[in-house]
């Protein structure tokens, strides 16, 4: 019998990839969305990739009422993977009370039925945002939390507590929090990859459009910063090396191998790569000179952040396996598909 696994958010950027992942271990994947930064059809092209269409649900987490009825639907989801949130960063300054409203409002509903319903198993997708400028680098999972930079990154640390007191308060709920670093790229099948609504806020999306031609140039936030080449740095994962890494945290708490109630894992390459760096890697892969401009830094941007993952490398056995390079060529192939509306 396929266990069940119930995937928030499951339509978006990493959610898919992941979906795709889970499907191709032997899961059944059901995805809620309500499609808020995502489109249905990505579950058509989730069903090209791996034979299997997973169903789609579109509801709004926050809508305690209608979730409460989805899960009285499928008692048999063994598992949730959250990746339902608003993410970016510049819209969370301007309207933070819509994103605490939606990304902690969801999270609590969905704690309360996985209650409820006795659903054990919670992996949470959170930030390298959290820790905001490390004073020691790399950054490991026990290095100081510093005061969230955005509303954005708040409700990250906000959704960790809130997660950990569950865990604390009720022995039958077991979770699991992923702290991303930077995730560029896309399926190697170039179906599915991110989908940048209006102008890109990321440098990868951003860098892809102006090496298509979509915008005139990239404007690099900065070259002023005590970095080697003054750019800002990063850790970039592949989207699929990410993805494969909630199978695996979530194995761990279905299969009991987790070794404390609540646990949290960087998930990054452990190098740290610059914009300018990030650039020529681009110029690598594509053939292509990129026309950028050294402007102003932007405000609430670190200098500098890439992980230790040596502690997700031993405890969940997991590492990245996809060069930058390798990662921005999948980027470049998704930018050139999409644009030629195959997708
Ligand atoms: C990377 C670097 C910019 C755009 C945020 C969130 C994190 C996650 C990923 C959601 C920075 C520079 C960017 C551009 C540039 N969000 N840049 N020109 O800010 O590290 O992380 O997005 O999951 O939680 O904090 O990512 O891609 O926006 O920026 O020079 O047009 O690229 O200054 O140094 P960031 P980013």
């Amino acid at each position: 019998m396929k266990k069940k696994i119930l995937v928030t958010g499951g339509t978006g950027y990493i959610g898919s990839h992941t979906t795709v992942e889970l499907i191709e271990e032997g899961f059944d994947a059901v995805i809620i969305d309500n499609l808020y930064n995502s489109e249905a059809g990505v579950v058509d092209r989730i069903h090209k990739i791996t034979g299997v269409r997973p169903l789609l649900e579109v509801l709004d987490l926050c809508d305690l009422e209608k979730l409460d009825g989805f899960i009285q639907k499928h008692r048999d989801i063994s598992s949730v993977i959250h990746f339902a949130a608003y993410k970016a960063v510049g819209e969370s300054v301007n309207k933070p009370l819509e994103y605490y409203r939606n990304n902690l409002l969801s999270l609590v509903n969905l704690l309360s039925v996985m209650k409820r319903y006795g659903i054990p198993n919670l992996v949470f997708s959170s930030s390298c945002t959290v820790y905001g400028q490390p004073e020691k680098l790399p950054v490991t999972e026990d290095a100081p939390l510093q005061p969230a930079t955005s509303p954005y990154g708040n409700t990250k640390q906000v959704g960790e507590t809130i997660i950990r007191d569950t865990t604390v308060s009720d022995k039958n709920v077991r979770a699991i929090s992923l702290r991303y670093f930077n995730p560029i790229g896309a399926h190697p099948s170039a179906l599915i990859g991110e989908l940048p609504r209006g102008v890109p806020e990321n440098l990868v999306p951003y860098l892809t459009q102006t090496g298509y031609g979509i915008r005139e140039e990239l404007k690099v936030f900065g070259d002023d910063y005590n970095t080697p080449d003054g750019s800002c740095v990063r850790d970039y994962l592949h989207v699929v090396d990410l993805a494969k890494a909630h199978v695996v945290a979530i194995k761990r708490l279905i299969e009991g191998k987790n070794k404390a109630n609540y646990e949290v894992f960087n998930l990054g390459t452990g190098n740290g790569v610059s914009v300018l760096e990030a650039i020529k890697s681009f110029e690598r892969v594509s053939g292509i000179k990129l026309k950028y401009r050294i402007v102003g830094r932007r405000a609430g941007d670190i200098e500098k952040i890439w992980a230790d993952p040596s502690f997700a490398n031993k405890e969940l056995g997991w590492k990245t396996l996809s060069s930058l390079d390798e990662a921005m060529k999948t980027a470049w192939d998704w930018e050139k598909i999409l644009r030629s509306n195959k997708i």
